[in-house]
């Protein structure tokens, strides 16, 4: 069971052209494409004659001929010729999903396309700000269940063990976490005082010796993260005061796209406010932000082979934030199962 009537990830904008790109969302096969004029759409990818999948067919106009026997649909998924006859069957048409280009992504609504509303799609801060530079990424494949990732994205605690070569020091292992709910997410945040700088990090921020930071972890329904840094001299950190004027800010996005229970798509970029137009310095931290996720990947890969081969797992005080999650999202889920039952 998934969170429908939300906005996902497809795919990036870059990566969708004037062609059928077949993906999977939600145990969904979907075919993605572009209009003549460039905008996004997507369809069932199954055609509704012999369940061939349309994006074995092609792409004429703005239409998607079916391989087969050339049924042809419209962008909006319905039938506008088949081949032979004049008479257009009443359920020849296939579902066509609510779709919206943001943040230089594809963002898809697997809900009632009644309820799409673009505005609700994640916000992204300083995305325009000619002071900030970004770092776009590119997208992982992640052989395990969304909800792993989202737990590991609201943990701030895996740092010191899983990343000691990147994002973590040694120095961090014990200091605990704060876990608060707000309407759409949880957030697992904590000040790290008198720290040492990560490897990450160094060359990045404009000081040298120790640091505070912040690491600021904030996942919301149903699995789109904001993990913000904040890292400035050792000090001068803290949530209420001036922060110091060489204080370095990263905000990372993460979107994750369930593609069905045992994997997932991994989205990301990040959004920093130093040297906005030096490009080595992107590529720099797109490797290092790419090396240190592979770190997850292969711990939550693991992972999840371990609790399908026994599931009995136990808790400990870093699962709070996780697991606040996890129930808010299987209560939003349900409400949103009953509705639907209530409708239908
Ligand atoms: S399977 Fe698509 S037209 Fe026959
Ligand atoms: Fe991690």
């Amino acid at each position: 069971m998934y969170l429908r009537n939300t906005w996902y990830v497809a795919e990036w904008g870059h990566d969708v052209e004037r062609a059928l790109h077949p993906v999977k969302i939600l145990g969904e096969d979907i075919v993605l494409f572009r209009r003549e004029d460039g905008t996004p759409q997507a369809l069932a990818d199954s055609c509704p004659h012999r369940k061939l999948p349309l994006s074995m067919g092609r792409l004429q106009g703005d239409h998607v001929v079916c391989g087969y026997h050339g049924m042809t649909f419209d962008g909006a998924g319905a039938c506008v010729r088949v081949p032979g006859q004049e008479r257009i069957p009443p359920r020849a048409r296939v579902h066509s999903y609510p779709v919206e280009e943001r943040w230089g992504l594809i963002w898809i609504w697997m809900g009632d396309p009644a309820l799409a509303d673009p505005d609700t799609i994640f916000a992204v801060e300083h995305y325009d700000d000619p002071a900030w530079g970004i770092n776009r990424g590119a997208v992982m494949h992640w052989p395990c269940n969304y909800l792993l990732i989202t737990d590991n994205l609201l943990d701030p605690s895996h740092v010191a063990f899983v990343h000691q070569t990147s994002f973590g020091s040694d120095d961090f292992e014990e200091d605990p976490v704060e876990t608060r709910a707000t309407e759409d997410a949880v957030v697992t945040a904590r000040w790290l005082k008198d720290h040492k700088l990560a490897a990450f990090y160094k060359p990045l921020v404009r000081f040298e010796g120790l640091s505070d930071r912040l690491q600021h972890y904030e996942v919301r329904y149903p699995c789109n993260a904001i993990i913000k840094a904040v890292i400035t001299p050792a000090g001068t950190g803290g949530d209420d005061g001036p922060l110091h004027p060489d204080v370095f800010y990263m905000d990372s996005y993460n979107f994750i796209t369930p593609v069905d229970e045992r994997n997932s798509r991994y989205f990301y970029f990040q959004i920093r406010n130093v040297e906005p137009h030096n490009e080595e310095l992107s590529n720099l931290m797109n490797t290092a932000v790419l090396g240190a996720f592979t770190e997850d990947l292969i711990i939550l890969e693991a992972v999840q082979k371990g609790i399908d081969e026994d599931p009995a797992t136990i808790d400990i005080a870093v699962d709070a934030g996780p697991l606040r999650f996890r129930r808010r999202l299987q209560q939003l889920i349900e409400a949103e199962q009953s509705a639907l039952a209530r409708a239908g």
